[in-house]
């Protein structure tokens, strides 16, 4: 079910829109030369208690009513594990929540990266007033995505309309294959 990363990341991006965020940010860090991928998430949404932030990547941790059981973190937290990495968890009460997950990025183990095009689109899909920002570094190079500028070249047009989205997806997915062929 879990395939790749980038729906791990879609999980934890959900999260951050779920717990109101106005401003999201995913910064993705894929080094050869640091042999890592480095995954961070920041939102300005509600944030977590001490207590809840200690727990919320345990398996079955969840502030949701309707099903007991809450995961996204938890799988995230064992994928990290298992690819020889490491996760962490900052949060505060009225702030926001900051994750970061790291993979060996050689390690046999470690999903790819997958489509970061398709879960920018979902996550703006699911809240298309939240500025988001993605940003893909690697050794030799960087590319950035954000909402606000899009939203300012549309000129009042929603990003919501299919075809921004599936734009939105494309520039991505492009501006990324663009940076990893100019560091090889
Ligand atoms: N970015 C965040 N801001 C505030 N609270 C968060 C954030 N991410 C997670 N949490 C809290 O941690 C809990 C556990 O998150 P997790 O993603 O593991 O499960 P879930 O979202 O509850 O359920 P599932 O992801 O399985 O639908 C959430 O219910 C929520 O209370
Ligand atoms: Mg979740």
């Amino acid at each position: 079910m879990m395939e790749d990363l980038a729906m791990h990341l879609l999980e934890i991006l959900m999260n951050s829109v779920k717990a109101g965020a106005g401003t999201l940010t995913l910064k993705i860090y894929d080094s050869w030369l640091d042999n890592v991928i480095r995954m961070t998430i920041i939102d300005d949404g509600c944030g977590m208690d001490e207590e809840m932030a200690k727990k919320a990547a345990d398996p079955f941790t969840t502030s949701r009513t309707t099903r007991k059981i809450g995961m996204g973190l938890a799988f995230m937290k064992g994928l990290t594990e298992t690819c020889n990495g490491s996760f962490s968890l900052d949060s505060e009460v009225g702030k926001g929540t900051t994750i970061t997950a790291e993979v060996e990025k050689e390690c046999i183990d470690t999903p790819p990266l997958g489509d970061l095009g398709e879960i920018s689109m979902e996550t703006i899909q699911a809240n298309p007033d939240i500025d988001y920002t993605l940003e893909y570094t690697t050794d030799s190079n960087h590319f950035i995505f954000t909402s606000m500028e899009v939203r300012k070249e549309l000129d009042g047009v929603s990003l919501m309309e299919p075809e921004i989205l599936l734009w939105i997806k494309e520039y991505i997915n492009q501006g990324i294959e663009q940076a990893k062929e100019d560091t090889l």
